[in-house]
């Protein structure tokens, strides 16, 4: 690590691909996948499906274009959708849900990112004349407003048996479902087993540039692929983007443990420092986030101060500090940045006793 190198723990967005990824791109066989004739892309989609055990996948331009698709290929316009309050779907799409799906969002608090399957059920009420349909769960996992926190294949399984029961869809935003997977060491197919239909990130821990799957029943693809190109997502010679795809399903997604273990580092070193409180038992894969309410400035004040110091983060609320591992970050890197936001809690402690 160079003295001046930017730490960046915005996001595992910011990974860029490998030297095997960009190889890969190189050698692509392209076909027009619009025409389904993209041989990469169907290999990518094929091993996707596998993966999930699900029948059939497609490849998208990113997590919010799959779960807009997967919304208008769930449910129809007027329907409801009952999600989790702090959901990706629900915070961070536009309000695609609403202004592109036509559909009304009914978020349900949780603690930790996990819906109560009691309350689910009370969400789905009988059918009367004032009320839309209700049509379809979402649920997010690893949840990333909670702090990458694992939803459990037996909470997945009890939400799915009351959407069974009303004849719902259960659908999973799965963005980092393979960081839930890595971190209880058990097979994506314990989570997926649960749900309808879900997405995937590539472009995330995963590494690749670009890009998402959407995964289900043959007949729910086929919906989903028109849904696309309705809105626009109809590409060409994709295969330069299902290459990288291919090699990060095939390699690695084992290394996001290397994350996780760095998430815990950082956050174990972050909670030893006055000023800052961080709920450790939130820290279970890889993001952390911790309150510097106790430092006496604002968060978006603290990020600055930390990229003065070629450290990046993000704000989640006035005092949260969000920070990602991700491939780009080591050891080193943790430690830096621990030490780093040391020196800034020390620098705010000295001035508030001065100004005493
Ligand atoms: C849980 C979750 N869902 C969906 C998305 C959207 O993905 P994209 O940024 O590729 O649109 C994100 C992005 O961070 C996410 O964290």
């Amino acid at each position: 690590m160079s003295v001046k190198e930017i730490i960046d723990l915005r996001s595992d967005t910011v990974t860029l691909p490998t030297e095997e990824m960009l190889e890969a791109i190189q050698h692509a066989e392209l076909g027009d996948d619009v025409f389904e004739e993209d041989q990469t892309v169907n290999a990518l989609e094929k091993l996707a499906a596998e993966r999930m055990g699900k029948e059939a996948a497609l490849l998208v331009t990113s997590g919010t274009q799959a779960n807009l698709i997967s919304l208008m290929s769930n449910a129809k316009r007027g329907e409801l959708v009952i999600l989790e309050a702090e959901s990706h779907i629900y915070w961070y799409e536009v309000g695609g849900v609403s202004m592109i799906a036509g559909l009304l969002p009914w978020p349900l608090k949780s603690p930790v990112g996990a819906l109560d399957p009691k309350e689910v059920k009370a969400a789905i009420r009988p059918q009367d004349i004032h009320l839309p349909k209700p049509a379809l769960i979402c649920i997010e996992n690893t949840h990333n407003r909670h702090g990458g926190t694992i939803i459990m294949p037996d909470q997945i399984k009890a939400v799915s048996e009351a959407a069974q029961e009303h004849d719902l869809k259960l659908y999973l935003d799965g963005a980092r479902i393979f960081n839930a997977s890595v971190a209880l060491k058990v097979d994506v197919k314990e989570f997926t087993k649960h749900v309808d239909n879900l997405m995937f990130c590539l472009s995330k821990g995963l590494c690749c540039p670009v890009g998402s799957l959407i995964v289900g029943t043959r007949e729910f693809i086929n919906r989903s692929r028109k849904l696309r190109k309705i809105l626009g997502g109809g590409m060409r010679q994709a295969g330069i983007i299902a290459a990288p795809g291919i090699v990060a399903l095939e390699s690695m997604i084992d290394r996001l443990e290397d994350d996780h273990r760095n998430a815990r580092r950082l956050a174990e070193g972050i909670a030893k420092i006055d000023g800052i409180n961080i709920d450790l038992n939130r820290v279970q894969t890889n993001i952390v986030y911790f309150n510097i309410g106790g430092l006496g400035i604002k968060a978006d004040v603290f990020i600055l101060k930390l990229k003065e110091k070629s450290i990046l983060a993000l704000t989640l609320t006035e005092n949260t500090v969000r920070m990602v591992t991700h491939k780009g970050i080591e050891k080193e890197h943790v430690e830096k940045a621990i030490s780093t936001i040391e020196i800034i809690s020390n620098e705010l402690q000295n001035e508030k006793v001065h100004a005493d």
